[in-house]
């Protein structure tokens, strides 16, 4: 089903884990896609490809979502290429642990400027394309942690926090528009962000044994979620935090 055919998607931070699997099943949907990545070029330009071949457009296009200069600079390029962004999805992310009373002022920047004021500016240039056309669709890839404490990242908890009410905020102001804004909280998904701690199998099976439906998800175990979002069959959904989680908040 091409639900999505005809509508431009940018992805942030798409250019592996859980952004690429959004990218790829957006793409499957019907939209052509803007592929966001920071470092990872080589693997955004290969999605970008994937995305190609399944008869979309895609161009992969360099961001660091924690300047907003940076952000200006890939909105102006996909809106003078494809037009305005009809989909946003707010994925980039940061995860560095440590204890409450180690992080440095560095961090705490880097965590809040990359996992909430990027979302924040990616939004607000969508925004107001969106408003303009009538519609639009904003989804932000927060976490389980935007509603329990991590316990050992006070600062990516925090973020997610933040995003959760920036997500109502925006969507209590522009819902009137044909926009819908809705989280989506993945729990613990095998990606690079966790790939070093979930090695220990001591741990991995700490956090399996939390997880009432019994396993670690996939990337793709969260894509579905942001296209039905995306999509018309889900017009009436806003304001709203989706958990993806197995039960683990539970
Ligand atoms: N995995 C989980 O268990 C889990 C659970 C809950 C929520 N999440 C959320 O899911 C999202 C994706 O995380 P992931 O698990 O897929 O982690 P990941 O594999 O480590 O990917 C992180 C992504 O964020 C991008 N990114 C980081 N800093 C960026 C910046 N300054 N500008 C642009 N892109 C940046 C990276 O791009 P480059 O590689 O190009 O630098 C990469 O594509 C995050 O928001 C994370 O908080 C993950």
């Amino acid at each position: 089903m091409n639900s999505l055919a005809g509508k431009l998607a940018l992805v942030t931070g798409a250019g592996r884990g859980i952004g690429r699997a959004i990218a790829l099943d957006l793409a499957r949907a019907g939209a052509d896609v803007v592929v966001n990545y920071n470092r990872s070029r080589e693997q955004a330009e290969e999605v970008a490809r994937q995305i190609e071949s399944m008869g979309r457009r895609a161009a992969a296009i360099q961001a660091d979502v924690a300047k907003k200069a940076d952000i200006d600079r890939m909105f102006d390029a996909a809106e003078a290429s494809s037009g305005p962004v009809n989909i946003l999805v707010n994925n980039a992310g940061i995860e560095p642990r440590a204890d409450v009373c180690d992080f440095d002022e560095a961090t705490y920047d880097a965590v809040m400027a990359t996992n909430l004021k990027g979302a924040f500016f990616c939004a607000q240039r969508a925004l107001r394309k969106m408003r303009d056309a009538g519609w639009g669709r904003v989804i932000n890839v927060s976490s389980l942690h935007e509603l329990t404490p991590t316990g050992f990242s006070a600062l990516y908890g925090m973020s997610k926090g933040g995003m959760a009410l920036m997500m109502r905020e925006m969507a209590k102001s522009y819902s009137r528009h044909g926009i819908t804004i809705n989280n989506v909280c993945p729990g613990a998904t095998r990606t690079d962000i966790n790939r070093k701690v979930l090695a220990d199998p001591a741990y991995e099976a700490k956090v399996i044994e939390k997880i009432p439906a019994g396993f670690i998800a996939e990337p793709e175990d969260i894509a579905p979620t942001v296209t039905f979002l995306a999509s018309d069959a889900a017009r009436y959904i806003t304001g709203t935090s989706i958990f993806i989680d197995g039960g683990l908040w539970l």
